[in-house]
């Protein structure tokens, strides 16, 4: 089982469902509402162990009820919790809105996601002793950058999903391996009007690019360039689906499969996900995920 190591936020979300999103300043009639774990970071720890592989979690909660679910939700999906931070005070929250096309609009509150800065001796040799690693940037990027430093001194190979898009500094995209990003990431780290990789490619060696029901596209510094197909599904809530592919691609990556492979496998991952409303509970198994890859994409 290769050892996979998420640094990131943790978020309670709250999810109310309608039939159409509202637009700034109207209010629209919702149906249902839940409340579930969620934050990219956990996501990915979750699909990552629900992949099969042996995930630790680092990240902080707060010392609400809100914490107290999230960290029992990771439990429950086998994350190794032991040096998760509890620090005084509100939890993440996104509040979360879904339409009858299974489209969101995500804010999040970061709460207790702001403590988790700087890195302990103990969480660095968590991370060293990894395969893989994954940050997203929903954490303080000072952390991000250690915990990636850490990753390189250890020789565990390093994922960034580039989620939510932000400033990315040169001394962060100096040690990351891989980057993984949808298209309005893409964007917003080169500047430019539509998905550049050859810009991307400038900033580190290896870049996926999810495009969601177009599929996703893979390229690196050795010259490749390929598009990888979606699997048709039926999409109930895109929420965490990239968190989905990118714990699944990690666990595939860190297996030893080729990329390209850890790529499709981590596109079956995706799309298992969007079937379910919801974050973490829509996560697949390493299951689920097997039957998706092998009915194929049909395409
Ligand atoms: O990627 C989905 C996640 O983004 C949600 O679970 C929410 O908490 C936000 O972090």
């Amino acid at each position: 089982m290769p050892k996979i190591v998420v640094a990131g936020s943790a978020n309670m979300d709250l999810v109310g469902l309608a039939e159409r999103l509202p637009q700034p300043g109207e209010t629209v009639l919702g149906d249902d509402f839940m409340m579930t774990p969620g934050g990219k970071g956990a996501n990915q720890a979750i699909a990552a162990a629900r992949a099969g592989g042996e995930c630790t979690f680092l990240g902080a909660i707060g010392s609400d009820a809100f914490g107290v679910t999230i960290k029992a939700r990771l439990n429950a999906s086998g994350v190794d919790t032991a040096h998760v931070r509890t620090s005084y005070g509100s939890s993440g929250v996104a509040v979360i809105m879904v339409d009858r096309a299974g489209e969101n609009t995500i804010m999040v509150s970061p709460g207790a996601n702001t403590t988790f800065a700087g890195l302990s001796a103990a969480e660095e040799t968590v991370i060293a002793d990894g395969d893989v690693l994954i940050c997203q940037q929903e954490i303080p990027v000072e952390t991000v950058i250690a915990a990636n430093r850490a990753a390189r001194e250890g020789g565990t190979r390093t994922i960034l999903n580039a989620a939510p898009a932000r400033h990315l500094p040169p001394e962060l995209l100096a040690v990351i391996d891989l980057l993984v990003v949808n298209e309005s990431e893409a964007t917003a780290i080169t500047g430019s009007a539509e998905p550049d990789m050859a810009a991307l490619l400038e900033l580190v060696p290896r870049v996926v690019l999810t495009m969601s029901g177009a599929g996703s596209r893979y390229a690196d510094r050795e010259g490749a360039d390929e598009r990888i197909p979606a699997f048709r599904v039926e999409a109930v809530d895109t929420t965490a689906a990239g968190d989905a592919f990118t714990g699944a691609l990690a666990v595939a990556w860190g297996e030893g499969r080729p990329l390209i492979e850890a790529i499709r496998w981590a596109s079956a991952a995706g799309a298992a996900c969007v079937r379910k409303v919801g974050a973490s509970n829509s996560l697949p198994s390493r299951a689920d995920i097997d039957v998706l890859y092998a009915r194929g994409t049909g395409s």
